[in-house]
């Protein structure tokens, strides 16, 4: 049967499927339900060097369009995540690919120096996209600030290094290209995308926060043209997140030139949702009588 494995860096992965940061706690929370070891990966909800409590309630808001958040990053910050998490996500068979978000680049840089002791870390992906805190967008708008920013936590890092991507700017291709300019492993793309809910009746917004992140089916297309445009720009892997939640889905963001996929907001609706992605790989891959992984990414074609 077809390959599915799949490299980040130095990184390989059994399969292309993971799962996004902040949709699926620090997996423990899904191991009565999920076979979480068949996972490509995983992503824990992002932490932060000091513990933070988040946004004033409401957080989250169901749109008819899909579904706003806007959390605040909260988390009880890096000395718990080690403590608790880290030594259960370290013996399941899938790589932890550690989320962290600081509000300066030695924050940054610590967090992934320190992580970088552990066997238990398979790689850091830095949250350079949050649009639900103050800064949280800081690092992830302005190219030459992103490019600062990876080369300092590359200096200090032994793990591959993800830069996960707000698609909240003008540009996000020249963002991207930055971040492999400054050293990073590959591009996660990408974070919500900013929006708001209100109640007319009440004339007041719906999120506590008064905006949040949009994610979902609504921004699938979205997450799809980031990724395109990022990967004819950058040599490293794109991993492609946004909506995804159907097999069709999955192999529309590899043809389009993801190395791999994140799977988000299907989650909520059904936490098993990659392991039914996973049995339906092998048919997809041979419907296009590929033998691996690989022979796809980045294989559509020019419209002619
Ligand atoms: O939509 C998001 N919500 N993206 C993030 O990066 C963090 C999260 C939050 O905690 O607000």
């Amino acid at each position: 049967s077809a390959s599915l494995s799949v490299e980040i860096g130095s990184l390989r992965l059994a399969n292309p499927i993971l799962v996004a940061s902040g949709t699926f706690g620090y997996a423990r929370e899904m191991a009565g339900m999920v076979d979480v070891g068949r996972l490509g990966g995983i992503v824990p909800k992002t932490i932060t060097q000091a513990p933070r409590a988040g946004n004033a309630p409401w957080r989250t808001v169901e749109t008819t369009a899909g579904l706003l958040n806007s959390i605040g990053l909260d988390n009880d910050g890096i000395d718990a995540f080690i403590e608790h998490h880290l030594p259960y996500l370290g013996q399941l068979a899938s790589p932890a690919i550690v989320s962290i978000a600081g509000r300066t680049s030695e924050e940054f840089t610590q967090m992934a120096a320190r992580l970088s002791q552990y066997d238990e870390v398979g790689a850091i992906e830095l949250n350079i996209s949050c649009p639900n805190v103050s800064g949280g967008v800081d690092f992830g708008i302005c190219p030459e600030t992103c490019r600062d920013l990876i080369a300092s936590v590359r200096a200090q890092c032994t793990k591959p290094l993800l830069a996960k991507l707000t698609p909240n700017v003008a540009r996000i291709a020249d963002v991207a290209a930055a971040a492999e300019e400054g050293g990073a492993d590959g591009i996660s793309a990408i974070n919500t995308l900013l929006g708001m809910a209100v109640d007319w009746r009440r004339q007041k917004p719906l999120l506590g926060n008064v905006m949040g992140g949009l994610s979902g089916p609504a921004i699938k297309p979205v997450a799809l043209r980031c990724v395109y445009q990022i990967a004819q720009r950058v040599k490293i892997p794109v991993i492609g997140i946004g909506g995804i939640g159907t097999i069709d889905d999955v192999m529309e963001f590899l043809v389009a030139g993801a190395t791999a996929v994140q799977i988000g907001t299907a989650n909520f609706n059904d936490p098993t949702v990659s392991m039914r992605l996973l049995d339906q790989m092998p048919a997809a891959l041979a419907e296009l009588g590929a033998a691996s992984i690989q022979e796809i990414i980045g294989s559509l074609q020019p419209k002619s």
